[in-house]
């Protein structure tokens, strides 16, 4: 059967003329416009729900790869820009560029992926090559993945950028291990980006990384918004609170999502998924209100008494 977004139902219902009594409240409460935040260096906006495609995209049989066509597809009709890949990933650079050929309305698509290799020119090839794969002329973002041999990167990335070649320069982890050093970086690099985990269940950046990124002007980009998928185990079985309507969460996906990006710091955050249910569900969590820090403390300690 074929899944309506929110979007779409909202344009037809608004097409019909229906009477605003009438409309469902969590369909009126929202916009048709997805929260944005700003690029600190820049002021570029992007939507805070971008998706990251590590696994899920990482597929080489003819059926998994159309199964993963209406997925971007919804990302796209759902307001989403960035889109996050590495060479690390197997397949997944190249399903993208293959499948972005076949999806209409991908304009706001902000394409970010990384360098994950030893050696300067053996970067430079896998950068080139990582643009074939994904398609595009060049990347918005070209992020050092897991720090490797960033230094020798940095060199090349600043390079390109100054050339034209990429817009955004950033760097990655999803290390508790590499926190340390990766301050050191961004306390004396000049990045645009940077990329580390933070969810509802580790918290840990929230000491040092993101008040240094907010001090050093950096956009935050947070991967492992479920934690790989283990929030979803804890809540298993478990209901979501009324208040959670307070501010427009309908699934334990937004709750997890809108606690992410209503962090001050965060600019945007890249869930991961193979499943259309799960896009939609993900790209709602862009719409409508965000939890403030009171609401944030109590999402908290829910979370932790499950
Ligand atoms: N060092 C780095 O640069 C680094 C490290 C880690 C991750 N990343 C980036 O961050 C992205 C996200 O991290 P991640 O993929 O490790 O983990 P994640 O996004 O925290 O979790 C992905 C898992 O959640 C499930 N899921 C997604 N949406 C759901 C929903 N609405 N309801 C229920 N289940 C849902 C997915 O399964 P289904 O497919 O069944 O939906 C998948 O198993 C990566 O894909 C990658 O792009 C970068």
């Amino acid at each position: 059967m074929r899944q309506f977004s929110r979007r779409t139902l909202l344009k037809v219902l608004c097409g019909v003329g229906l009477a605003a009594g009438s409309a469902p409240s969590w369909l009126l409460a929202k916009s048709l416009d997805p929260i944005k935040k700003s690029i600190p260096v820049s002021g570029e906006k992007l939507p805070v729900i971008g998706m990251g495609s590590s696994r899920t995209f990482d597929v080489s049989e003819t059926p998994a790869r159309s199964a993963l066509l209406p997925v971007l597809q919804a990302f796209f009709d759902e307001g989403g820009g960035l889109i996050d890949s590495s060479p690390m990933y197997g397949n997944a650079e190249q399903v993208l560029g293959d499948l972005l050929q076949e999806v209409d309305n991908k304009q706001a698509m902000f394409a970010a992926t990384k360098v994950w290799i030893e050696g300067k020119q053996q970067g430079i090839e896998q950068m080139q090559h990582s643009m074939q794969r994904m398609a595009v002329k060049r990347f918005d973002l070209m992020q050092i993945h897991n720090l490797r041999d960033w230094r020798v990167h940095l060199e090349t990335l600043n390079n390109w950028k100054n050339e034209g070649r990429i817009r955004y320069i950033g760097i990655t982890t999803s290390h508790g291990r590499f926190h340390h050093q990766l301050e050191v970086i961004l306390d004396s690099e000049p990045l645009d980006f940077v990329q580390f985990s933070y969810n509802i269940a580790n918290r840990e950046v929230e000491k040092r990384l993101l008040p240094l990124a907010r001090e050093r002007n950096i956009a935050v980009l947070v991967n492992r918004p479920y934690a790989r998928g283990e929030l979803f185990r804890v809540v298993k079985g478990k209901t979501l609170p009324d208040w959670a309507a307070e501010f427009d969460c309908n699934s334990w996906g937004q709750y997890f999502l809108k606690y992410v990006v209503s962090h001050a710091d965060v600019t945007c955050t890249i869930p991961a998924t193979s499943s259309l249910k799960h896009m939609l569900d993900n790209m709602g969590a862009g719409f409508g209100r965000l939890p403030d820090a009171a609401m944030r403390r109590r999402m908290e300690v829910y979370f932790a008494g499950l």
